[in-house]
């Protein structure tokens, strides 16, 4: 296993692999478990200031090319999700990124100073909003002015690394990755769902998620997370978590060639299980030995945009 050995922002991880945030939900159990099985990094569920209980069910449903969720950020809020990291972390090295969610920036450096005082190794700011507006009726997730705001003043008083979380769902994705590496942003994770898209119930003739739209994530968003993460990539100086649609070894792969430095790994774990971290990392050295690389640091990147 020391082939798929890196580094992330000065932390040893032992696999490139990282759980994104809410996939697994929050307990400490939940967590251990992926660690357990293969991952390299954890990421908890996006704590907001007061716990959520987030949107009536269904919440989630799949089609063919993945999944549809509208989770409503439901999560036990930032003193009890810290409580339950605190208790992760008693038990694992395993690096830790808390992700942390408000509406404004007052929120996001409220968040900052609980985590602060926590056993997280990096702090990870959920951006990706569509429903809050900046003062020009710009969402969060699209305005470089509020994006620069939020991340300037957590990277500010923020004991630990951060990292800012982006939405795909904008026109010019290089604009804001650009506007949070300037604000002091140590790293990139990106992307969170696309959309939002809609599916239908027939014999009901109504939506199938309650709250009728959701995000998309799972297979069919891989070639847009590959074409964002390389267009970053050719941009910014700061490392990327590749995250969207990986689901095997190959598409881990694909991932580090668009220019990630860690991979997410999200909703394959609806599909292959939770030993699915273990399984892409031995697909990857499987890769890696049939190609003759020795680590997965040595693995090429694709050239830079101009
Ligand atoms: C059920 C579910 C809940 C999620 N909750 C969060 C969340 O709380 N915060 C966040 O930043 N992203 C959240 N995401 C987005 C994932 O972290 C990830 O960015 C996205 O699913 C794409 O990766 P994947 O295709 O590997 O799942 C969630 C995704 C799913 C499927």
């Amino acid at each position: 296993m020391n082939k798929i050995k890196t580094e992330f922002l000065g932390a040893k991880v032992s696999s490139p692999l990282v759980l994104p945030a809410g996939v697994m939900g929050m307990s400490f159990s939940g967590l251990n478990y992926c660690v357990e099985n293969g991952i390299g990094v954890v990421t908890s569920k996006s704590l907001t200031l007061v716990e959520r209980s987030g949107h009536n069910g269904p919440v989630i449903a799949e089609f063919e090319g993945g999944f549809i969720n509208a989770m409503g950020l439901c999560n036990p809020g930032i003193v009890e999700g810290l409580a339950e990291i605190n208790e992760f972390k008693q038990h694992s090295d395993t690096p830790v990124i808390v992700s942390v969610f408000a509406t404004n920036t007052e929120d996001f450096i409220e968040l900052t100073n609980y985590v602060n005082k926590s056993q997280g190794d990096f702090i990870e700011l959920n951006l990706s909003c569509p429903n809050v507006f900046d003062e020009f009726g710009i969402p969060l997730a699209a305005s470089k002015d509020k994006v620069a705001e939020i991340v300037r003043a957590v990277k500010e008083i923020s004991t630990i690394p951060v990292i800012a979380k982006l939405s795909p769902n904008v026109y010019n994705i290089s604009e804001i990755a650009l506007v949070a590496e300037a604000a002091g942003a140590d790293a990139l994770c990106m992307i969170n769902t696309v959309g939002p898209g809609m599916l239908i119930d027939k014999k009901m003739v109504k939506p199938i998620l309650s709250n009728r739209t959701g995000g998309l994530s799972g297979p069919c968003i891989k070639p847009i997370a590959l074409r964002l993460i390389h267009e970053v990539y050719s941009k910014v100086n700061i490392p990327i978590i590749g995250t969207g649609g990986v689901t095997n070894g190959d598409d881990a792969i694909e991932m580090i060639m668009a220019g990630s430095t860690l991979i997410g790994v999200g909703t394959a774990v609806y599909y292959r299980g939770i030993e699915v971290f273990d399984k892409i990392n031995q697909e990857m050295i499987k890769f890696m030995d049939e190609e003759n690389y020795a680590s997965i640091n040595d693995l090429p990147k694709l050239e830079k945009l101009k």
